[in-house]
């Protein structure tokens, strides 16, 4: 079904059709360039369409029995920006480092991050809340690093990196994600937050000449490796330089830990996305092409 987050009838109508014995809140606006050209949408989105999916959420638990109120959970998928920027030797993120978010995006979702923690601590609706690193994968929109990459040097177009590209991300292959998640909704604890990283902490650049790399091996081109096509651009304001997880709760307590080192994980997306070119091309639209002009055109 595809809905409006803040449609609360519509939501309403789905709980009592569907019955759910648990919820999994994935839905956000999620690209931080985006949140800098439009805050409000943010705002719109992941703010009031948490409270209203918990407001939602609350009134079909209050209506169940006392076993399947027992059983049923509200898990929030959030993120690691939420805590902000670290230090070359900061340690990394763990579930209780103070709040620090740093862009529109980030502080949307730090704020329905404390919505989440509100609801249960006053209503007691069992939510549970994992903050990630940066997913990559099959599906990721070609807006975000990784799938950018691999489009633009497959039209032999510029590879824009941000700054001196030496910002570093913690990268965790998708499903790897995804079973993290299983495993909190399985045997997570009501109220508890877990955070989810691959132990995967690489600067950008390295990630670009790695796709670069991967690309020159699975479709050479005539004109030369690919990495002739990297170009350094201005930076993202108020760029975050470095994020790490510390995912030791989820792998102490629940027993969780990625399957995918980032070769095997990198790899496999750069095969997906080489097998997939119609889905990009697909996703490409006009409404796409609007966003390049207006996040690239003015960089220098
Ligand atoms: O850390 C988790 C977060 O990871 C998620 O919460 C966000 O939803 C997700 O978008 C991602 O945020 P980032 O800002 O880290 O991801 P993005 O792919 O936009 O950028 C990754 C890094 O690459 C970042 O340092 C900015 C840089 N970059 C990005 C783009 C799109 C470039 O150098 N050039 C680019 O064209």
């Amino acid at each position: 079904m595809h809905g409006d987050i803040c449609d609360r009838e519509l939501i309403d109508r789905l709980l009592a059709e569907h019955q759910p014995r648990a919820i999994v809140h994935f839905a956000a606006e999620s690209h931080v360039d985006r949140s800098i050209h439009g805050p409000g949408d943010f705002i719109r989105t992941n703010v009031n369409g948490t409270f209203t999916l918990l407001e939602a959420a609350r009134g079909h638990w209050m209506g169940l029995d006392a076993e399947a109120k027992a059983a049923f959970r509200f898990h929030h998928v959030s993120t690691d920006e939420v805590y902000g920027s670290l230090g070359p030797t900061d340690p990394a993120f763990s579930e209780t480092k103070t709040y620090e978010p740093n862009s529109p995006y980030s502080a949307s979702k730090a704020a329905s991050d404390h919505l989440v923690r509100a609801w249960h601590h006053t209503y007691g609706l069992p939510v549970t809340t994992s903050n990630c690193s940066n997913n990559y994968g099959p599906y990721h929109f070609p807006e975000k690093l990784i799938p950018l990459m691999i489009a633009n040097a497959l039209a032999g177009k510029p590879l824009p990196v941000y700054g001196d590209g030496q910002q570093i991300r913690d990268w965790l292959y998708v499903t790897d994600h995804c079973s993290a998640i299983r495993a909190i909704l399985q045997a997570g604890k009501p109220g508890e937050v877990y955070n989810v990283g691959g132990w995967n902490e690489k600067p950008n650049i390295e990630i670009v000449h790695t796709l670069c790399a991967l690309l020159d091996e699975l479709k050479p081109d005539a004109a030369g490796s690919y990495s002739r096509l990297i170009t350094y651009v201005t930076d993202r304001p108020g760029h975050d330089r470095r994020y790490a997880i510390d995912a030791r709760k989820i792998e102490r307590e629940l027993g969780w830990r990625p399957a995918e080192t980032f070769e095997t994980g990198i790899r496999k997306t750069v095969e997906w996305y080489l097998a997939n070119q119609d889905w990009v091309a697909h996703v490409q639209s006009g409404a796409y092409r609007d966003w390049l002009d207006k996040n690239y055109a003015g960089r220098s």
